[in-house]
C-alpha cells in the first residue's frame, strides 16, 4: 500500500477549484486533506470562502476545517476574474449557501502551524489561486520551508503565452511578489501552466460523462463547468474550455500523465508590460539553477478518465 500523502489545499474557488476540491475529497486512500485554506484571487476572500465551503459541504465533507487568509496581493492592487467565473466565482448552479463555519484561525497561522507540528518531509501544499497565503507563511516563519515536502501550484505559462495579460498567466499575475518568494523559497515545485491546462479541454463528450453519472455532485459540477467554459469557447473557438486546477491534484494520485522538465523558473516583478511573467529556462541557456518541474505535456484522455472515475465516487 502506498503511504497517504498529507495536504493543504490553498484555493481560490472559481469552477476549476472546485472540482480540483472534490477530486481530493473523493481520493482518501491517497490523500489526506489536513485544511483548506482560501485565499483573494478569482473573486474578492468573501466569496471563495463561501464557496470553498460550499464545495465541502456538496462533497459531504463538511467536517473539513476552512481557513481564510489574504484579502489582497502582498504588494499589488486586488485583479479578480468575475468576467470568466461569474459574480459569485462559482456561477452556473443553484446551490445552497453553506451552513459550516470558517475556523477561527487564520490561514497564514494553519499553514505554520501544521508544517511546524507534522513532520518534516511529510505535508505536500497545493496551491490553486495566487500564492499570497503562502508567501505570507513563508515570510513570517522561513524555518518551514525545508519542512515543506513538495509544492504542486497550477500557475504560469511559458510556450503558451498568458490567459490575462499577453505575457502572464492568472495566478501568478495577481501576486507576483509572492510567487518570486515562493520561487525563490528552496521548496521542492511542481508547476502546472498554461502549457498543460490548454491541453485539458472540457469538451461536450467529456462534460456528457461526467453528467451521466446522475449523482448531485456531478449534476452541479456540469453546470458549473458549462458557464466556466462559455468564456473560452469565444476566446479559444473550442469545444469546451481548459480545465486548470485538477492537475495539481491529479498529478498526486497519478504523476505519470505529466511530463515536464526540471528548470529555473524566474517571476517578472517590475515591467509593466510583462509583469507576472514566468520566465523558464526550459533550454537552459543560463546557469541559473532550476528550481521547479515545469510540466509540459499531460495525457488528457487519462487525466479525464482519472477526473470522471473519482467524482463517480462522490454523492
Ligand atoms: C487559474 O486562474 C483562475 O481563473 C483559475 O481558477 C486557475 O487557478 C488559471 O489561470
Ligand atoms: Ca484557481
Amino acid at each position: 500500500m502506498t503511504d497517504i500523502r498529507k495536504i493543504i489545499i490553498d484555493t481560490d474557488p472559481g469552477q476549476d477549484d472546485a472540482a480540483a476540491l472534490m477530486l481530493a475529497f473523493a481520493s482518501p486512500a491517497e490523500l489526506e486533506v489536513l485544511g483548506v485554506t482560501v485565499v483573494a484571487g478569482n473573486v474578492p476572500l468573501s466569496y471563495t470562502s463561501r464557496n470553498a465551503r460550499i464545495v465541502c459541504e456538496l462533497s459531504g465533507r463538511s467536517d473539513m476545517p476552512v481557513y481564510e487568509g489574504a484579502v489582497k496581493p502582498l504588494e499589488r492592487p486586488q485583479v479578480t476574474a468575475e468576467h470568466v467565473h461569474g459574480k459569485t466565482g462559482l456561477d452556473g448552479a443553484e446551490v445552497p449557501e453553506p451552513v459550516m463555519r470558517v475556523q477561527a484561525q487564520n490561514a497564514v497561522d494553519f499553514i505554520v502551524e501544521t508544517l511546524r507540528r507534522e513532520p518534516a518531509g511529510t505535508v505536500t501544499l497545493c496551491t490553486l489561486g495566487p500564492l499570497t497565503n503562502i508567501a505570507m507563511a513563508l515570510m513570517q516563519a522561513p524555518d518551514i520551508a525545508p519542512r515543506v515536502r513538495e509544492l504542486v501550484m497550477m500557475g504560469g505559462g511559458f510556450f503558451e503565452g498568458g490567459n490575462i495579460t499577453p505575457a502572464a498567466e492568472f495566478n501568478i499575475y495577481v501576486d507576483p511578489q509572492a510567487a518570486d518568494i515562493v520561487m525563490k523559497s528552496g521548496i521542492p515545485i511542481v508547476m502546472m501552466p498554461l502549457d498543460v491546462t490548454h491541453q485539458l479541454l472540457t469538451t461536450k463528450a467529456r462534460v456528457q460523462r461526467i453528467a451521466a453519472l446522475g449523482t448531485r455532485p456531478a449534476e452541479v459540477m456540469v453546470q458549473w463547468l458549462q458557464f466556466f467554459e462559455r468564456f473560452d469557447e469565444e476566446k479559444y473557438g473550442s469545444d469546451g474550455g481548459p480545465l486548470h486546477d485538477p492537475t495539481v491534484i491529479a498529478y498526486l494520485l497519478k504523476p505519470e500523465l505529466f511530463s515536464g522538465r526540471d528548470c529555473n523558473v524566474e517571476i517578472e516583478t517590475r515591467s509593466e508590460l510583462t509583469v507576472g511573467m514566468t520566465v523558464v529556462d526550459w533550454w537552459r541557456v543560463t546557469d541559473r539553477p532550476a528550481n521547479a518541474r515545469f510540466m509540459r505535456h499531460v495525457d488528457a484522455d487519462g487525466f479525464f478518465d482519472l477526473l470522471i472515475e473519482r467524482f463517480g465516487r462522490l454523492g
